[in-house]
């Protein structure tokens, strides 16, 4: 991102890795339907109902006193320092455009700070906001409202906040012990790189959740591989709500608001007109699809301009009579992938990047059970591989086949 910060109470400093587009919500934007970012309006007649809330009072001069569901554990500074060792060096897990993220222990049962290791004491990830972002203190209130509200094995569970007369605001998290996808797809280090069948059983992870959001109504609005947070075991989970937004009602097929995201991920309706829709999403989708099976960023400015982006980089050898997958896949798999898996995957990818979003698949009726295919495995495939990794393979590609590949951002943006 081209920041730096030093976070507050504590030792670490840390860099961050991305830029922002623009620094994220604005809960006030305008949109095609009146009221349209309320909580009630954000929910259709099927939506959750209207949880117990508790007042939070906002620190900052002139923001509003949010209301956020009483589920959530409300934590103290004092707490918090003490759970994170003082936001120290050691606990420091990595840093995004809203502040640091660090590492802490709490009671499982009291959810009081508790020490590393102790009986009944589990890991949490608390991100804490830069106190000079304006911006974030609306993201830290869409994050809690949302998270505090809507709940999904593969959204990461929001487990308490910090917000005080001294303007600090942070989030409890569930702590996600594999990190981001971004991670395992682009540090080059001494992890191995992702399997292949956990790359599509992350991408079936991502669009359970984004289809879980979008059935309540709700646009993601900043999907990217550094908001895929994995599990132990790989499953994937997606994180940061900060510029979630309710979708369009009463029949509309876009709210107005002003554009906010990640350069590389946001779609181009979206970012030339401010029109945002479910389908933004999918486009946001069809880029992490891209992400996964090169192992490219979104965006990557030392590839020069012709090449920066992935869509415009990838897209002309996937497409039309002549597609060459191979030539995009990326080359850490080392071949061990079945060939028309990868196809497969990468016509999944053109659908969701279509410059029409009406002509974008929608995520649960279309992407979520096109994905789920690739996970059933047929007896009636045989791999040409030993790898012991290929655990899945397409249910439409009975004569799989595997590839020698020849070829394998993040960064907010603004207008
Ligand atoms: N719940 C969590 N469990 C474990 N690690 C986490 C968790 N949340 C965040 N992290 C770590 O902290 C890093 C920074 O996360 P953060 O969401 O703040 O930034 P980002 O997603 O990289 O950027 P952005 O602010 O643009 O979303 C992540 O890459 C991840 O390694
Ligand atoms: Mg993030």
């Amino acid at each position: 991102m081209g920041n730096f910060c030093v976070c507050m109470g504590g030792s670490a400093k840390c860099a961050s890795a991305s830029a922002p587009f623009e620094s994220k919500v604005n809960p006030r934007s305008s949109t095609s339907n009146s009221n349209s970012n309320s909580k009630a309006s954000r929910r259709g007649s099927s939506g959750p109902e209207k949880p117990q809330v508790a007042e939070v009072q906002a620190a900052a001069a002139g923001e509003e006193v949010a209301e956020v569901p009483a589920s959530l554990k409300s934590f103290s500074m004092a707490d918090l320092r003490t759970a994170t060792k003082n936001f120290g060096s050691t606990s420091y897990l990595g840093e995004g455009g809203f502040g640091c993220v660090y590492k802490g222990w709490i009671d499982e049962a009291t959810l009081a700070p508790a020490r590393p290791g102790a009986t009944n004491a589990m890991m949490v990830a608390i991100k804490k906001l830069k106190k000079e972002s304006f911006q974030g203190h609306r993201e830290w209130l869409t994050e809690v409202t949302y998270l505090g509200d809507l709940h999904h094995d593969n959204l990461v569970k929001l487990v308490g906040y910090c917000s005080d007369s001294d303007s600090n605001k942070l989030l409890v998290y569930e702590y996600m012990p594999r990190g981001s996808l971004e991670n395992h797809l682009f540090r080059r280090g001494s992890q191995p790189p992702l399997p292949w069948s956990t790359r599509v059983a992350v991408a079936v992870d991502v669009a359970r959740g984004i289809a879980f959001l979008h059935s309540r109504d709700v646009i993601f609005r900043d999907l990217k591989s550094s908001n895929v947070l994995l599990g132990p075991d790989h499953r994937a989970k997606l994180s940061d709500f900060g510029l979630a937004r309710a979708g369009p009602t009463g029949g509309k097929s876009h709210v107005s608001t002003r554009v906010v995201g990640t350069r590389g991920y946001a779609a181009p309706e979206y970012v030339a007109t401010g029109h945002l829709s479910a389908k933004s999403d999918v486009y946001g989708f069809g880029v992490v699809l891209l992400e996964l099976m090169t192992g490219r960023r979104a965006l990557d400015e030392s590839r020069g301009l012709a090449s920066e982006l992935l869509v415009d980089w990838a897209m002309p050898m996937l497409q039309g009579e002549r597609r060459k997958v191979i030539r995009v896949m990326d080359t850490r798999l080392g071949g061990q992938y079945p060939k028309r898996q990868a196809q497969d995957m990468a016509a999944l990818a053109l659908r969701c990047l279509q410059n029409d979003p009406k002509s974008r698949p929608s995520m649960a009726d279309d992407v979520l059970p096109s994905l789920q295919l690739l996970l059933q495995p047929t007896t009636a495939a045989k791999s040409s591989s030993s790898s012991s990794s290929l655990t899945t393979t397409s249910s439409r590609s009975p004569a799989t086949t595997m590839t020698t590949p020849v070829q394998r951002g993040h960064r907010r943006h603004h207008r």
